[in-house]
């Protein structure tokens, strides 16, 4: 596997690699991506073998502008509201965190939107990532890479060029190295094509930011956050991004009564609960801040986990803003472990 930097020589050698059908892992905002060519069947599948990925789940498509949205959707099934709604979605939160499942072109493969009639895409907010996505376009067509989380399945996400190195480093041909991402969590996925508007997955663009601009629940987008136990996008499995160690979720009064363990781990929200410290005992946020706690999450996970403790004690964040999407993970690295207590 090759080692590249973000530069412009580096991005090129990264899309020859793509465009001969490799796999090449990438940064984004949310989290890193593997990415392959959309339309490239081969390497589609050699995606879901090196991520022992099933394959009833969709990838996303990432693209550079919204120009390019066209070739990998069919927005003529849709009707002339949602066309505008499209629009005004791309026009407010791209590039950025947002994804939007909408009616696919014929020519998406099957295989990238796991025999769906829909396909999710979104424009990551990442110069590399952009720059990458160009590079990959050919023939006057602009460049459209599908890419999941760059993780095995089911594990946790990677926010770090090393956790992908250590995770998926003997699967992939090479990986650009952009430092840690900025957002840290994973992008949100709306559903565009459905009759009521849905959050499938919460993400890096809040409930609060979607209704500014579709308006408030109710009004078209659907309500509450999808539950853990509930499958609303064949993805969004109720055990999911979860550390080897059995994690349990608290409150911060809980957090705050915890009897410290040597063989556990601790991961607080902010500095308000934390009674004791050591290496083990994280904070996500000093200061409370859920933007931080957010980009902050993967890596403090990965590191907890890696000491190997008996149990990883989390604490659930103020359930607003992007820490809805941060109690989301938390409670899906949880899920196993609440089943077998069950
Ligand atoms: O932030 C992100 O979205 C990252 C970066 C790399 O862009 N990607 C990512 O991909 O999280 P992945 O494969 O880990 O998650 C994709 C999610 C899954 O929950 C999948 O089920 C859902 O998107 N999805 C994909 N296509 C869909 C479709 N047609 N309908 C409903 N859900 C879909
Ligand atoms: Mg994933």
């Amino acid at each position: 596997m090759l080692v590249f930097d973000s530069s412009g020589a580096a991005l090129r050698k990264a899309s020859e690699i793509i465009k001969r059908g490799g796999l090449a892992a990438f940064p984004t905002e949310t989290v890193y991506g593997l990415g392959v060519d959309a339309f490239n069947t081969a390497a589609l599948a050699r995606v879901f073998e090196a991520k022992n990925r099933p394959h009833f789940d969709p990838l996303i498509i990432h693209i550079a502008s919204y120009r390019s949205l066209d070739r990998v959707v069919l927005l003529s099934a849709l009707g002339p509201d949602r066309r505008a709604l499209v629009k005004k979605c791309a026009a407010a939160f791209w590039p950025g965190p947002l994804t939007l499942v909408l009616p696919k072109q014929p020519a998406v493969p099957e295989l990238a939107t796991a025999g769906l009639s829909t396909v999710a895409v979104r424009c990551p907010a990442h110069l590399a990532a952009l720059k990458l996505i160009r590079l990959c376009g050919e023939k006057g067509l602009p460049g459209a890479l599908a890419a999941p989380s760059a993780n095995p399945f089911g594990s946790l996400s990677p926010t770090r060029a090393e956790h992908v190195i250590e995770k998926l480093g003997d699967k992939i041909d090479c990986i650009v190295d952009g430092g840690p991402c900025s957002v840290g969590v994973e992008s949100t996925v709306l559903d565009l094509c459905s009759g009521e508007i849905a959050v499938l997955r919460p993400g890096g663009i809040t409930r609060e930011q979607l209704e500014d601009v579709i308006g408030p629940a109710g009004s078209g987008l659907r309500g509450g956050p999808p539950a853990v136990g509930q499958i609303t996008s064949p993805g969004m499995l109720k055990s999911h991004y979860a550390p080897q160690a059995p994690l349990f979720c608290h409150s911060g009064e809980e957090m705050a009564a915890l009897t410290r363990r040597d063989d556990e781990a601790y991961l607080f929200f902010s500095g308000k609960n934390r009674r004791f410290s050591g290496e083990a005992v994280l904070v996500l946020s000093e200061t409370g801040s859920a933007l931080e706690a957010a980009a902050n999450l993967f890596e403090y996970l990965h590191r907890l986990d890696g000491m190997r403790p008996a149990r990883i004690h989390a604490e659930i964040l103020p359930e607003e803003g992007i820490g809805a999407a941060v109690n989301d993970r938390l409670r899906r690295a949880g899920a196993l472990t609440a089943e077998n207590a069950d």
